[in-house]
């Protein structure tokens, strides 16, 4: 397959969102199986608490398979390492588990997130946007997914972010890394954030707090320090169901360092308290 024009491209976007969605689910009811016959770790990353499970690597190792197979002219970039450079212009960013501490914990908020994307440098700071992706929470039965301009769904239903406008009325999901910096860099953030709104949520899978921004189950989102496969089709199921993606500034693409999602009116607002303005 040569380089998709964009009119093919278009075209494709229903087939790649639904092949996201198979694969996501399918590779998270495998993960949700091999859970339950136990949890190892098989090595860490950032820190010692930044680890990767055997179940990380299989379900990696599955989806890429599949897509290989599929779409042999795409590319991949994996969380645990999975990488091909592709022709068709697409490639796949996978988070294989998404949540892996609440997976070791046997904690439900665990999501597989698979995303196609295309190259666009301004968007978002890795210089990808996704077209099209599925997020699977299997111990939910939930799956959503999106592809641009045709909104976002869970389990077939669509989705719209929330009309809260008032930051001392928002529900805020954040997140939080693994090293000992990152941490000291995000209480300062949340320092400035939480006496000024209604609440946090840390539900432990940044996939999972985009889609349950979408849901209307939290207002907005921030978190310092993501990586493309935390957010490719977390940030899309949002967008489409009707967020502003910002990043730390009018200037900055959102991503790393700093990526904020809500209704326009709020997320301006969550970002300038949380940037100290
Ligand atoms: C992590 C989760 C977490 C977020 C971290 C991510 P992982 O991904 O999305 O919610 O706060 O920044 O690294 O390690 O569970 O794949
Ligand atoms: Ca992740």
């Amino acid at each position: 397959m040569a380089y998709l024009t964009p009119t093919a491209l278009q075209a494709a976007l229903p087939e790649l969102e639904s092949l996201a969605a198979t694969l996501a689910r399918e590779a998270g009811i495998e993960a949700m199986r091999m859970r339950a016959e136990g949890v190892s770790v098989a090595a860490t990353k950032s820190s010692d608490i930044d680890i990767v499970t055997y179940a990380d690597r299989a379900t990696e190792a599955r989806i890429t398979a599949a897509l290989r197979a599929a779409r042999p002219d795409d590319g991949i970039l994996g969380e645990e390492g999975a990488s091909a450079e592709g022709a068709s212009g697409i490639t796949w960013v996978i988070d294989p588990i998404d949540g892996t501490v609440n997976y070791l914990y046997d904690q439900p908020a665990y999501v597989v997130s698979i995303a196609a994307t295309v190259a666009d440098p301004l968007a978002f700071a890795d210089g990808r946007r996704a077209v099209a992706g599925a997020v699977y929470a299997p111990r939910f039965d939930e799956l959503f997914s999106a592809h641009t301009g045709g909104g976002s769904r869970l389990n077939g239903s669509v989705l719209n972010v929330s009309d809260v406008a008032t930051p001392a009325h928002a529900l805020v999901a954040t997140g939080f890394g693994y090293t000992v910096e990152r941490k000291h860099e995000q209480l300062v953030l949340l320092t400035r954030l939480l006496p000024r709104i209604r609440d946090i949520r840390r539900l432990g899978a940044a996939a999972y707090d985009l889609c349950s921004l979408a849901a209307g189950r939290v207002d907005a989102f921030y978190e310092k320090g993501l990586q493309p496969w935390d957010y490719a089709a977390g940030a899309l199921i949002a967008s489409e169901a009707g967020a502003m993606i910002l990043g730390a500034d009018e200037q900055t693409a959102p991503g790393e360092p700093l990526l904020f999602a809500g209704n326009e009116t709020l997320v301006t607002k969550i970002r300038d308290i949380v940037r100290g303005l």
